[in-house]
């Protein structure tokens, strides 16, 4: 063998000797924060990719807009279940987090997070005597109760473990799913709270309404926004006129937080900082079809795996990594991708030159945020193509841990 083809061959194995040896030790070398060289085309398979730059973006928009419009902010943590990205809106001006359940408000406080707000109530011995616990070490937390029989356990429970409970009374928002009506029934929980359950300390009230988050159209959103939250509004004027201060009014989503400012005190909006497929259908405040306040910084990565048909690849991405039938590629417009199974994706399009070959990579975005989160580990940061750190998604042990 003549010595230029043995440097030849020489390279190409040490090359891909490199290669391997990237791979094999990703994980090893991601527990040691050691991100130096690798791209979005190391990575396994399916994963999250966040965008950076798209997501500070987002994070530094929704910021400046609640300062200028003098709103609190308190995210929600359901939408990523991330203590790096809770401690980044925290420096950016929030007042605190909002979780959905009891092991999220025990994460998010336990890293050191203040001003925890549990929306779900904590209904039942179990939770109620966890989250009791939990205002006992952390006295910036506030949960909420929409029912006297909640308030009285609560106050029990308070009273037993010699802790003060903030309690915020959640008013129905149009959702059937909680909340007390508004007007007289609302008032008498908080006159109840305030004269009765010396272990509870009344802050406010909260009404978060889901069917205004997506309502197409900036206006008649708002319309339903406003029509959804006038209960909550009418109850905080009845309670001060009873004497009592109405310190918090909380609720609004990502589609409603140009809407909320002037109504209510806080924002407790997620979906922003990610984005996905069902809410840039939304239309924006001026008139685009296409809300594009904030950008989909959220993708995820997979592999097409099987080409056996013109147009056709499946990709290792199915039931199991998020794959609904409305989802979308990313620079990719023109293909359509559907389920084939728990494991199995398919993305389709015209057969031409721009045709996928077995092993490409595509980004899809997601449909839905909050259950495509959950089934992934960790989120890889790109900025560009370059992958320079992941953060753990955290709470996702199983139903009654997450
Ligand atoms: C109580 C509550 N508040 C706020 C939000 C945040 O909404 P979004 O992710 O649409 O901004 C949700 C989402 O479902 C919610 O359930």
């Amino acid at each position: 063998m003549n010595t230029r083809r043995a440097f030849f061959i020489n390279t190409l194995a040490t090359a891909s000797a490199m290669a391997a040896a990237k791979s094999a030790n990703i994980e090893s070398r991601f527990a040691k924060k050691d991100f130096r060289g690798l791209t979005r085309e190391d990575l396994p398979t399916p994963s999250m990719v966040l965008d950076i730059d798209l997501f500070e973006k987002n994070l530094n928009h929704m910021a400046s807009h609640c300062k200028a419009n003098n709103l609190n902010f308190r995210g929600h943590v359901k939408i990523h279940k991330s203590i790096d990205i809770a401690k980044r809106q925290v420096a950016l001006g929030s007042i605190g987090v909002t979780v959905a359940t009891e092991a999220e408000a025990e994460l998010m406080s336990g890293s050191g997070v203040k001003g925890v707000l549990l929306t779900r109530q904590a209904a039942g011995k179990e939770k109620t005597n966890r989250m009791v616990a939990l205002a006992k070490r952390d006295t910036t937390f506030h949960m909420i109760v929409d029912d006297i029989v909640m308030a009285e356990s609560l106050d029990a429970a308070a009273g037993a473990a010699r802790a003060k409970v903030n309690v915020i009374v959640d008013i129905n928002a149009g959702l059937k799913r909680a909340g007390i009506e508004p007007g007289q029934k609302a008032l008498a929980l908080a006159q109840d709270i305030v004269k009765n359950r010396k272990n509870l300390a009344f802050s406010g009230l909260m009404a978060y309404s889901g069917g205004a988050s997506h309502t197409k159209g900036w206006e008649a959103r708002k319309a339903k926004s406003m029509a959804d939250i006038a209960g909550m509004l009418e109850t905080a004027e009845l309670c001060k006129k009873a004497g009592i201060p109405v310190n918090i009014k909380s609720g609004g989503s990502t589609g409603t937080y140009n809407i909320d400012p002037g109504y209510l005190t806080e924002l407790q909006a997620g979906s922003y900082m990610f984005m996905d497929t069902g809410y840039i259908k939304i239309g924006s405040k001026a008139g685009n079809a296409i809300y594009d306040d904030f950008a989909q910084s959220l993708t995820i990565l997979t592999t097409a795996v099987v080409r056996q048909h013109p147009g056709m690849a499946t990709i290792d991405c199915g039931l199991k990594g998020m794959v609904k039938d409305t989802d979308t590629v990313k620079g990719r417009p023109d293909m359509k991708v559907g389920a084939q199974g728990a494991e199995y994706g398919l993305v389709s399009w015209q057969p031409g030159d721009r045709d996928l070959k077995l092993g490409d990579k595509v980004e899809l975005y997601p449909t839905h945020l909050d259950s495509t989160t959950n089934v992934y580990d960790r989120y890889y940061i790109a900025k560009g193509d370059n992958i320079v750190d992941a953060w753990p998604v955290m709470g996702r042990a199983g139903a009654a841990q997450r």
